[in-house]
């Protein structure tokens, strides 16, 4: 079924300036970007975006990095996009990723594993909003 998930590229990609390279990754997975902009992160948007990690040990740290420096927002689109994604990024910690995966091609460590990606679809309508207009999004 074709659905819609929400990514981030994070600071450690464009700071090191490998969207593109990471862009090629998702759309050779059959992933479609249909909606994509480079932002920075508020600390308020951070905070809110990551509410559910905020008793976590490394929400504060998380939370600096992402404000740190701009973040490219995606909309993707394709079959079952958000398990697909979950594939194509890779595990949270880069060091147990499978090869051929975004995080265990680019990712610099937990924190830095250049991307996010949105766990369900419910999760996905919900960061979608946080940054898109999703009803004006062509397909
Ligand atoms: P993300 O998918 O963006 O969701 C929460 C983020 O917290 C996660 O990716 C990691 O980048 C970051 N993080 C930092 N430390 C940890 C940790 N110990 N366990 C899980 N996530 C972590």
């Amino acid at each position: 079924m074709t659905e819609r998930t929400f990514s981030i590229l994070k600071p450690d990609a464009t700071r090191r300036n490998i969207t593109g390279k990471i862009n090629a990754v998702i759309e050779g997975a059959g992933l479609r970007i249909v909606a994509q902009k480079r932002v920075k992160l508020t600390q308020a948007q951070a905070e809110k975006f990551y509410e559910v990690h905020k008793e976590r040990p490394f929400y504060g740290e998380l939370v600096s990095q992402m404000t740190a420096e701009p973040v490219v927002v995606q909309v993707l689109e394709g079959d079952n996009a958000v398990l697909k994604y979950r594939e194509v990024m890779g595990a949270t910690n880069p060091e147990q990723a499978a090869e051929g995966t975004i995080r265990k091609l680019f990712a610099l460590s937990i924190g830095e594993n250049s991307v996010h990606g949105s766990d369900s679809q419910d999760n996905a309508k919900i960061e979608i909003a946080q940054f898109f207009d999703d009803a004006s999004i062509p397909g």
